[in-house]
Order: C-alpha cells, then sequence, then structure tokens
C-alpha cells in the first residue's frame, strides 16, 4: 500500500487543479466529464454528494467524487476516482481510505461503482480491494439506476459489503 496517502475535502480552490486533470486526453476514455459548476455542486455536498482530494506526501494527487444514496437504498456510490500519476498505488490507497471511512459510517451496507469494460486498470484495482461484479436483479437495478446514475451500455457494476470490508481490515 502506497504511503502517505490520504482524503480531504475538496474546495473551490481545487477546482482547476481538479478540472484540468478530468479533462486532459489520457482520463477521458475512462471517465465522465463535469462542468465547473457540477464539480461545485459535489463540493458544496449538494443532493448528498461528497468530492475529496487525493493527497500523497502532503500533494494533490487525484480525487474522488462519491454519492451518499442510502436513503434511496442504493448504498454510497463511488461516482468518480482519479490520480494524476498512475500505478504507483495511489489510486488503491485512496480507495482503501475511502471504503475504511464509507462502511464505517451508519447505516451503510454497501459500496459500488460503475466501470467500463475496456477498464482493465480500474477493475484490477477494485478487484483487488474485494469488489465483485454485481448485476441487481431488474428492480433493483432500476433503482439505482434512478438513485444516482443508469449503467449505460459497456458499463457493469461492481460492489462491496460493508461487513466483507470491514472483516477484510480486521484481519
Ligand atoms: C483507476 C485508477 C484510479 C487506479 O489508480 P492507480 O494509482 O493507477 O492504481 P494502483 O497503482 O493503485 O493499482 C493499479 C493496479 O492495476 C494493475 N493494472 C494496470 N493495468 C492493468 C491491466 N491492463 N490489466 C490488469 N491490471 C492492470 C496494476 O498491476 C496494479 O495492480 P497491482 O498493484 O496488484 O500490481 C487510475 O489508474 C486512474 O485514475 N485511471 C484513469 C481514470 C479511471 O479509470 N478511473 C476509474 C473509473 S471507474
Amino acid at each position: 500500500m502506497a504511503p502517505g496517502v490520504g482524503l480531504r475535502r475538496s474546495t473551490v480552490a481545487d477546482l482547476p487543479f481538479i478540472t484540468t486533470l478530468e479533462r486532459l486526453p489520457e482520463n477521458r476514455e475512462h471517465i465522465g466529464q463535469w462542468t465547473d459548476d457540477e464539480h461545485r455542486a459535489a463540493i458544496d455536498r449538494v443532493g448528498g454528494r461528497e468530492h475529496w482530494i487525493i493527497e500523497r506526501d502532503g500533494a494533490k494527487a487525484g480525487y474522488l467524487i462519491a454519492y451518499d444514496a442510502t436513503d434511496r437504498a442504493a448504498g454510497i456510490y463511488v461516482k468518480r476516482i482519479l490520480v494524476a500519476d498512475k500505478e504507483r498505488g495511489t489510486g488503491t490507497a485512496a480507495l482503501t481510505c475511502f471504503l475504511d471511512d464509507a462502511c464505517a459510517r451508519e447505516g451503510v451496507e454497501f459500496v459500488w461503482l460503475l466501470v467500463r469494460d475496456k477498464n482493465e486498470r480500474g477493475q484490477a484495482v477494485y478487484r483487488k480491494l474485494g469488489m465483485r461484479r454485481y448485476d441487481p436483479p431488474a428492480g433493483e437495478a432500476a433503482r439505482w439506476d434512478a438513485a444516482v446514475d443508469p449503467a449505460g451500455e459497456g458499463v457493469f457494476r461492481m460492489r462491496i459489503e460493508a461487513s466483507a470490508w470491514r472483516r477484510s481490515r480486521a484481519r
């Protein structure tokens, strides 16, 4: 696990870092693109959204966005995770920090996300942390789609139960 990786709440002052990173051609193929206003709303925690800066050795190294959809029985959804310098353990360490925090929250049963079929690196990170592909029954899928983001073409869901995460950390 990469040492010196942590999360802190994003602020409006972080916006240039966030949007510059998000809009790089190398990142566009893996993640959606937001306007500054959409990022600002998540920074302001509108509608259960959360915006975190990933720091490594005290410097900005990426960001993570999540939605708390527990009030809609749709768990916590990791909307986006992006790191600048890839394959140095930063993403794994950052998601570990987030799962530690999210899975310790009252009433959180699971954490999930959507990943593109072609994003093998992302899938490898999620699998390494114990997340597994999850294809919910139609009714549940419709509820999750409505609560956060619909799973479109070429995308699938991965998730981990909060209790399984806590058990894996206790070992
Ligand atoms: C996905 C992302 C957040 C992961 O963060 P990271 O710091 O690069 O990842 P890590 O270094 O912690 O781990 C990468 C792992 O993927 C593995 N990997 C890399 N390319 C791979 C491939 N093509 N197939 C399988 N595994 C691969 C690495 O071997 C490593 O696993 P290991 O530590 O067991 O060796 C980061 O790469 C990123 O920002 N990508 C662009 C945006 C994105 O895809 N976001 C996720 C959208 S769902």
